[in-house]
C-alpha cells in the first residue's frame, strides 16, 4: 500500500505557477493525501464564475477500477495510467434553474424577510438578475430559440451596446470557461503543496460521461491526472512563444 507524502510547507503563487508543469509519468510508490487533494478540489470552487452561477463539477477517483477504467477513456495516456487520483471537472450548463435558485435563496436569506417594496433598488436588480435576465439568456428550445435570441440580440446591437452570447453553443462557452479557471485554481493549488497534475482534454467524454454516470447535458471539461511527478514525467523544457509576441500594453 502506498502512504502519502508528508506535505511541508506551501509555496507562494508565483512559486506554484510556476513549479506546475503538465506531469505524464507518476512515482507508483507514492500516494496523495486524498483529503489535501479534496481541499485543492475546496479551492478550485473559490474560482471566479460566470454570474456565480458555478456550473460544475468535480469528480475525485481513487477507486483503482474506476481510474483502470478512466485510463481507457483517457485513450492510455500515460498520465492517466500512472495517475494516483484523476479529478474530472464537469461543465454543467443544464443545471442553471438550481444554481439560480440557490442564488436567489442566498440574496434573500442575506437581505432578510421583507415585502417586494421593501427591497432596495441594488436588492431588486439583483434578485431580477437571476429570476428575469438569467432564464432569458440561458432558456433555449433545441438551439431554436437561442438562434432567433442571437438575430434579436444583434439587431439591437446596431444601436446599443448589448450582450450578444445568447447562443447555446455561447452558453456553453461561459459554463467552460468558468470551469477552465476552477481547473487552474486546482492544478495552482496541488502545486502548492508539492502535487503534480496533467490537464487532459485528450478523453472519449462520452466514456468518461457513462463511468462517471453523468447525464446528457454534462459535459467534460477537462480530466487531471494527479500524482507526484517521476522527473522523467515531464516530456521537456517548458515552451512559451515570445512574450511580447502575445503581451500588448495599450497606453
Ligand atoms: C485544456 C487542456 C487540455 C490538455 N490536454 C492534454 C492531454 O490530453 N494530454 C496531455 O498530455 N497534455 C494535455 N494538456 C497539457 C498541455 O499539453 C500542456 O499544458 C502544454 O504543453 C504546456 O506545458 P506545461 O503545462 O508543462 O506548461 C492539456 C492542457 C490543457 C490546458
Amino acid at each position: 500500500m502506498n502512504s502519502p507524502i508528508s506535505i511541508i510547507m506551501e509555496k507562494k503563487v508565483t512559486e506554484a505557477i510556476q513549479f506546475r508543469r503538465s506531469v505524464r509519468i507518476f512515482k507508483s510508490d507514492l500516494a496523495l493525501d486524498d483529503e489535501k487533494v479534496k481541499q485543492c478540489i475546496a479551492n478550485a470552487v473559490l474560482a471566479p464564475t460566470s454570474s456565480n452561477l458555478q456550473l460544475w463539477e468535480f469528480y475525485q477517483i481513487t477507486n483503482p477500477t474506476l481510474l483502470k477504467k478512466m485510463t481507457t477513456a483517457c485513450l492510455g495516456q500515460n498520465a492517466a495510467k500512472t495517475a494516483q487520483q484523476l479529478v474530472v471537472i464537469v461543465a454543467r450548463k443544464d443545471l442553471w434553474r438550481k444554481r439560480a435558485k440557490a442564488n436567489v435563496a442566498f440574496l434573500k436569506l442575506q437581505y432578510g424577510t421583507k415585502e417586494k417594496a421593501e427591497y432596495t433598488k441594488r436588492e431588486t436588480f439583483a434578485l431580477n438578475y437571476y429570476q428575469k435576465l438569467i432564464p432569458s439568456i440561458y432558456i433555449d428550445f433545441l438551439g431554436i430559440l437561442g438562434a432567433l435570441k442571437y438575430v434579436v440580440f444583434q439587431c439591437i446591437g446596431f444601436f446599443k451596446p448589448i450582450y450578444r452570447q445568447v447562443r447555446n453553443s455561447d452558453m456553453r462557452i461561459v459554463a467552460h470557461k468558468s470551469a477552465g479557471l476552477a481547473a487552474q485554481n486546482f492544478m495552482t493549488s496541488m502545486a502548492a503543496i508539492g502535487y503534480d497534475t496533467c490537464p487532459m482534454e485528450g478523453s472519449d467524454t462520452k466514456m468518461v460521461k457513462s463511468i462517471l454516470k453523468l447525464p446528457t447535458g454534462a459535459e467534460i471539461n477537462m480530466v487531471v491526472a494527479c500524482g507526484i511527478r517521476e522527473e522523467t514525467g515531464i516530456y521537456g523544457p517548458r515552451f512559451r512563444v515570445p512574450f511580447e509576441e502575445v503581451y500588448q500594453k495599450l497606453d
